[in-house]
């Protein structure tokens, strides 16, 4: 069946599509519905059924012969390490983790938070909680102690498993006194933190409390799995909102092992057996969906590379990576293209490695420009597929589906709408606007399988910040418009969320930092352009009236502030000291108009300006950072 077709089945016959579709999964006990759309907004997949999404990614595989095959090449540059982890050792492994966590305390339900860098005992203590039903959030490693206490505060996990540290390219980051301080810093204490020992920097153990991975899991008890509803929950990923509160995004155990089995094979063409590699962070919903649970519930060996696209050694470590280990299909954000595309603009290294095994690469986590869609097609030779996602739905809204059928390509879109999502662009009347029109993308409830169901804990915001623009409809947050082909072209967010390297950050939490400095009364924070990670934040600041110390003093403070309290993964690096802000007569805050400024495109004066001079005071400042050249 064509793409055509498909789509269309998936809109007039949900039920049985996705009935079918869960055939890629072995279940414990079948579905009663398929969908359970008894207390809408809110929509469950497969209420009734029961599963364990560990024996489906690890178990299975094993009892159907595939034990020898590699499940985790895990690739790390940064350490020199390279080590292949086959299904029946992961297997072993997950299960006296799985053992591990018990031991402690750690029942179904109960939350474990995971603060690991890209190590294979990453995956392996996510499968562990997995295994016994237990809700398993991983922090990224670039946060704060503030972000990671926020995250242990909303969770409040039985049990954190830690790295010691995270090697990056220039440095060791101590992970461990990140954890200390952000316990420290939480009324909610964990009982137990396993810290995995990394040689390049081993941490004090708080005694009582610590306890060392390699212990633990020596002395553990395997464990088999526990068999959970469809509905429970097996993630929580906690992701930027519009203010400094993250939202907990949930992930449900059945429709999530349903969408990624059929994605693998329908979105990304891959089959069992194949090797795939999302080079992007177990941190981030890439991570989660792409390195982990969609390769492994199909089979397939995941590639974990702690490394980045150049430096480790060179712009030439994708491409030997894909040689080495068979990758046939790759995914990552276009910025780390753009990074080797800036160090190698004419594929020298490429001229060292074969990499004929490669059938196809997929972009995402930020708008692909043009101009590094067609370098890596004229690079590598291969379908290069921008699609369109976000940690909300856990896996792609639109692509170019190259397992269903490969549509033409047209660059700045990432193609259409994949089966089971009813995308719309809607105006401010809430009706859909012309072919062509930009407007506010929105989804038809109910979202597909795997979709996020609610947010940890707090249904309310759930269906506020996503759910109350438009009955019946479900707000991404990005405006585009779709042409006459039902292409669609993701333009911007229409809130203050702007996308770093591919991470997605709030603009409004930065702004909360900078506020809270004494010397600071009034603050707005843009996303500029940057020729490599697309954008980068900016901070305005108006300093309170009296205050003579030196500007440069106090934009470095306001540099160290938000990269203590948000994380060096923020790439905060420069404030302007401005006379004033720009406002509407009003009082809003015309962030939009100084990020055209910044970035030298034409802009409509806003009639309701309040004082249109200020603009060029604001250009002459923004002038000297030599913020906003196009990617
Ligand atoms: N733990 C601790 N610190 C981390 C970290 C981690 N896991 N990941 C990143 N950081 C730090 C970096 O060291 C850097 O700190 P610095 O200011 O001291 O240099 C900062 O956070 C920003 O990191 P990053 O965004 O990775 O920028 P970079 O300049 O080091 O590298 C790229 C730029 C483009 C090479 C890099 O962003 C990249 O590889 N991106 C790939 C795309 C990707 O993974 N996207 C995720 C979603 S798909
Ligand atoms: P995250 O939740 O971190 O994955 O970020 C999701 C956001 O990144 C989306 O809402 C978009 O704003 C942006 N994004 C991701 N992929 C694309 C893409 N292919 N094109 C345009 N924007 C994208």
């Amino acid at each position: 069946m064509g793409y055509q077709d498909l789509y269309e089945r998936s809109m007039r016959e949900p039920e049985s599509f996705w009935a079918e579709a869960a055939q890629l999964i072995d279940w414990d006990r079948p579905w009663e519905r398929v969908l359970d759309a008894s207390n809408p907004p809110f929509y469950r997949w497969f209420s009734g059924g029961m599963l364990n999404t560990c024996y489906n990614a690890v178990d299975r595989h094993v009892i159907s012969g595939r034990g020898e095959q590699p499940a985790i090449i895990y690739d790390s540059p940064v350490t020199g390490a390279k080590r292949v982890i086959r299904y029946a050792e992961l297997l072993e492994q997950v299960a006296r983790c799985a053992g591990a966590l018990a031991a402690l305390g750690v029942e179904k339900g109960d939350r474990v938070i995971i603060y690991m860098p890209m190590v294979p005992e990453t995956i392996v203590a996510m499968l562990g909680c997995a295994r016994i039903g237990a809700i398993h959030s991983v922090v990224f490693g670039g946060f704060s102690a503030r972000e990671l206490a926020t995250r242990i505060e909303d969770a409040r996990p039985k049990v954190v498993v830690a790295g010691s540290c995270g090697i990056e390219p220039n440095r060791i980051v101590q992970y461990k006194p990140l954890l200390d301080a952000a316990i420290d810093l939480t009324e909610y204490k964990p009982e137990h933190c396993i810290i995995l020992q990394r040689p390049q920097d081993p941490g004090d153990l708080t005694r009582g409390r610590d306890l060392s991975w390699s212990e633990v899991m020596a002395g553990a008890e395997p464990l088999g799995c526990v068999s959970v509803a469809a509905t429970d929950p097996l993630y929580i990923l906690y992701t930027s909102g519009t203010t400094g509160q993250p939202k907990g995004v949930v992930r449900d155990n059945g429709g999530h092992a349903v969408a990624m089995a059929w994605s693998m094979a329908k979105v990304y063409g891959v089959a069992p057996g194949e090797v795939y590699w999302a080079a992007s962070d177990v941190g981030w919903v890439v991570g989660h969906s792409y390195i982990v649970y969609a390769p492994l519930l199909t089979g397939c060996t995941t590639v974990l590379y702690e490394g980045k696209p150049v430096g480790t050694p060179d712009a030439g470590a994708f491409w030997r990576v894909i040689q080495e280990h068979g990758v046939s299909v790759l995914f990552t954000a276009p910025t780390a293209f753009r990074a080797i595309k800036r160090e190698d603009p004419n594929g020298e290294h490429l001229e060292r490695y074969d990499l004929g095994g490669l059938r196809a690469l997929f972009l995402a986590g930020e708008r692909c420009d043009p101009d590094t869609l067609g370098w890596a097609e004229r690079m590598l030779g291969v379908p290069v597929i921008d699609h369109w996602w976000q940690t909300e739905t856990g896996w792609a809204i639109a692509s170019n589906c190259l397992g269903i059928e490969q549509l033409p390509v047209k660059p700045g879109s990432p193609t259409r709408a994949v089966p089971g999502y009813d995308v719309q662009v809607l105006g401010e009347d809430g009706g859909p606007v012309q072919r062509g029109d930009i407007g506010r993308i929105m989804i038809r409830l109910p979202l597909p399988p795997g979709c996020l169901p609610t947010l940890w804990g707090n249904d309310q915001r759930f269906v506020q910040s996503y759910l109350s623009a438009q009955p019946g409809y479900y707000l991404t947050g990005d405006a585009g418009y779709m042409d006459e082909d039902g292409y669609l072209f993701v333009m911007s967010r229409i809130d203050d969320i702007i996308n770093v390297a591919g991470h997605r950050l709030s603009t409004g939490g930065m702004e909360a930092v900078l506020a809270s400095h004494p010397d600071v009364a009034e603050c707005a924070v843009i996303g500029v352009t940057d020729q490599v990670k697309g954008e980068v934040p900016l901070g305005l600041v108006v300093l309170k009236s009296g205050v003579q110390r030196d500007r440069t003093a106090i934009g470095s403070e306001l540099v160290a502030l938000v990269r203590d309290q948000i994380g060096p993964v923020a790439a905060f690096k420069t404030v302007v000291v401005v006379p004033r802000l720009p406002k509407t007569r009003s009082g809003k805050i015309l962030r939009g108009t100084m990020k055209a400024i910044a970035d030298g495109k034409d802009f409509r004066l806003p009639a309701t300006i309040d004082d249109p001079a200020i603009l060029d005071e604001i250009a002459t400042a923004l002038s000297t950072t030599g913020a906003g050249k196009a990617p």
